[in-house]
């Protein structure tokens, strides 16, 4: 048993929606302007880190598990077939509809999981920063509900705060260890391609970025090619890092007479 309260984590993250009713709700959802300034910093880092391992191309189908206010379905809906986004808050995707997208669909979490004709439809699940809000137990149960509904040889790509060990905080939320993730998705049946870390806590152009509010949005690239080049650098002074995981199910294999097994 974990000592988070998956009840409690939905409460917090509806009140988060009632306050803001945008992006800062499933961000940093402090009330102050320094947050809301490092919520731009990393609403581009996360977006450019995701495209890298998601990889999206005109034809896939995807799922957007703890999709929020819909933030990366809005982002990637004009590069791809389709996109379903699930949630376990019903305020974050009422957000997330009134900027819907045509080809994106909101869905609750438990209404996706009870419909008929699911499995087999995605060629790849992603999620960012969503993970870290869901209990061992019910994190487990949630990747087990996933799995059938990607396609065979199909992704799961996620963003996740990683830690050396697991460090819980509070009730709400863990900083898992790169290895606990493995062995969970492992345990559900699906394979590591990859994993690499993407985003380190400290950042070097964090502080700069909030304290110079002038500084515009376009500067962001060049800060983020700063951050790539200083990722690894003087690790001692890391706190955690967001990790890029990217595991496949596996494709079934053929008996005979061709038939999967
Ligand atoms: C930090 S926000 C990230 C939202 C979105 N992925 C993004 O990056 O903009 C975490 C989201 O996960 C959702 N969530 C928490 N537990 C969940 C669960 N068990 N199943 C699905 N979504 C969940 C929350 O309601 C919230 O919208």
């Amino acid at each position: 048993m974990t000592q988070m309260n998956d009840q409690r984590i939905l409460e917090i993250y509806e009140k988060k929606a009632t306050k803001h009713g945008d992006y800062n709700a499933v961000l940093d959802a402090s009330d102050n302007p320094i947050s809301m300034r490092a919520n731009m910093w990393h609403d581009y880092f996360l977006k450019r880190e995701m495209a890298v391992i998601l990889k999206p191309k005109n034809t896939d189908v995807l799922l957007d598990f703890g999709t929020g206010v819909g933030r990366l379905s809005i982002f990637f809906s004009p590069l791809v077939s389709k996109i379903v986004g699930i949630d376990v808050s019903q305020k974050m995707l009422d957000i997330a509809k009134k900027k819907q997208p045509k080809n994106v669909e909101y869905l609750l979490a438990s209404d996706f999981y009870t419909q008929k004709n699911r499995d087999d439809q995605f060629d790849k699940i992603y999620s960012c920063w969503v993970l870290a809000s869901i209990s061992n137990e019910l994190l487990k149960e949630s990747i087990k509900q996933l799995y059938p509904a990607l396609k065979s040889g199909g992704k799961f790509v996620f963003l996740e705060q990683t830690k050396k060990n697991d460090l819980f905080e509070g009730d709400n939320h863990v900083k898992r260890s790169v290895r606990t993730y493995i062995k969970m998705f492992e345990e559900e049946g699906f394979v590591l391609e990859e994993y690499k870390h993407a985003i380190r806590i400290p950042a070097y152009t964090m502080n700069f970025w909030k304290k110079n509010s002038w500084l515009p949005k376009a500067i962001l690239p060049a800060f983020y090619l700063i951050e790539k080049r200083l990722l690894n650098r003087k690790p001692e002074f890391i706190d955690y890092y967001t990790t890029a995981f990217v595991f496949k199910k596996q494709k079934k294999s053929l008996n005979l007479f061709g038939q999967s097994k």
